[in-house]
């Protein structure tokens, strides 16, 4: 790459435009592929596209200024494999007709942003946004543990999945609520994306190493993050939002501990302590009797909870724990199953398990789920 050609291609703060982006002056960039639109000869049109092309890949041929971004001037950023494969349908077009209907698609997704009212995705470039997962089954290989996101703290959820949650259920600015906050993914993620967030925990030691950890994460957004230390199933959460002047939030995340799998600390109401399946389910609900009021309706929340085995039996915990959300009268939107990470004990004694699984005819769990209600 020649040193002309940097300062075009820049990565932005979301990963699907961490892809190069070219940045055109708008009008002139508009202008060009308009012009095109009237022409009556689809070979002209080619070389046209040719010549753009050209542009994209030598900035030293841009004769009319299409790249040229002065400090007034509108600038349209385009993911630029995205772009490139728009300009190859042009170019492959066996007739002008066609041609002219991918350069008036190419035009209206650069005059116009189509989004939804619970996301900043512009559906008119949805193409751009091939990181975003619509599948409900994700094997995700590698924990994203750049920046903050260490992954110190046993129990976490990897950085994807509040990140998937938020780019398709949240726009920039809007408030996020974790009730188990645990080791601050969430808000760190709130952070990198320019969401606002809250997040609830019990543990005192553990939240106080969270909020040291998202402080540290760059706040380009100048977004607020509040951790608050205490029992969500009793923090007044009208008066924690008081504090910012908000009533409710726009996405709800909840990652409670999968019973008694990892006790979390000996405190009783911590939910990892509950005595039974019935008590751990009590206090779930206790918990989302409490936020519920606060999230505004037609918005998500999203549960990511696995199952456990207990004296050998399967104990569904994610149903059980999805059936105390749908009595609340929520909508259930998605069961997304997700493949799980070895945990640091049994990465070692993988093979003792699958002798294990063997013998004792059971499964090993290599999934957890993320289930998402509407309100
Ligand atoms: C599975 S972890 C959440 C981890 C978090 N998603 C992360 O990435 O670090 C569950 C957390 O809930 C906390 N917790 C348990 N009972 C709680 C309660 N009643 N109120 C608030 N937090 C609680 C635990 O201390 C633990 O940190």
């Amino acid at each position: 790459m020649s040193n002309l050609q940097i300062p075009l291609f820049e990565s932005v703060e979301t990963t699907h435009l961490a892809y190069g982006v070219v940045i055109f002056n708008k009008d002139k960039f508009l202008q060009v592929i308009e012009g095109l639109i009237d022409k009556s000869d689809i070979v002209n049109v080619k070389k046209e596209i040719f010549r753009i092309k050209e542009v994209i890949g030598f900035p030293q041929n841009d004769r009319e200024g299409m790249l040229n971004i002065d400090s007034n001037g509108d600038t349209i950023s385009l993911r630029k494999d995205v772009l490139i494969s728009e300009l190859n349908q042009i170019l492959e077009s066996q007739t002008l007709e066609r041609a002219i209907y991918y350069l008036k698609r190419l035009v209206s997704g650069i005059r116009k942003i189509k989004t939804s009212k619970i996301n900043d995705i512009n559906l008119l470039r949805w193409k751009e946004y091939d990181e975003i997962i619509t599948d409900s089954l994700w094997i995700l290989d590698k924990r994203d543990t750049s920046g903050a996101h260490l992954g110190w703290y046993w129990g976490n959820f990897i950085p994807q999945i509040p990140h998937q949650m938020m780019l398709r259920y949240t726009k920039k600015e809007d408030w996020v609520l974790d009730p188990f906050v645990g080791s601050g993914t969430t808000l760190i993620e709130c952070k990198r994306l320019g969401r606002n967030g809250i997040g609830i925990e019990l543990n005192p030691e553990v939240a106080k190493k969270a909020k040291e950890l998202i402080e540290i994460e760059y706040n380009k957004f100048n977004i607020i993050s509040d951790v608050i230390i205490g029992d969500s199933r009793s923090v007044d959460i009208g008066q924690v939002l008081e504090k910012s002047r908000i009533k409710r939030v726009q996405l709800l995340i909840m990652h409670p501990p999968y019973h008694d799998i990892i006790k979390f600390s000996k405190d009783e109401k911590d939910l990892s302590n509950a005595k039974n399946t019935e008590g751990f389910l009590r206090m779930f609900g206790d918990i989302v009797d409490n936020v519920t009021p606060y999230l505004e309706k037609g918005r998500y929340f999203a549960l990511v909870i696995g199952d456990k085995y207990s004296k050998g039996d399967w104990i569904p915990l994610g149903f059980y724990c999805m059936n105390e959300v749908l009595k609340r009268g929520y909508k259930l939107k998605s069961i997304i199953v997700k493949n799980f990470e070895e945990t640091r004990g049994k990465r070692n004694q993988k093979e003792l398990w699958r002798y294990r699984a063997l013998v004792g005819g059971f499964y090993i769990f290599k999934h957890e789920y993320i289930i998402l209600f509407k309100k």
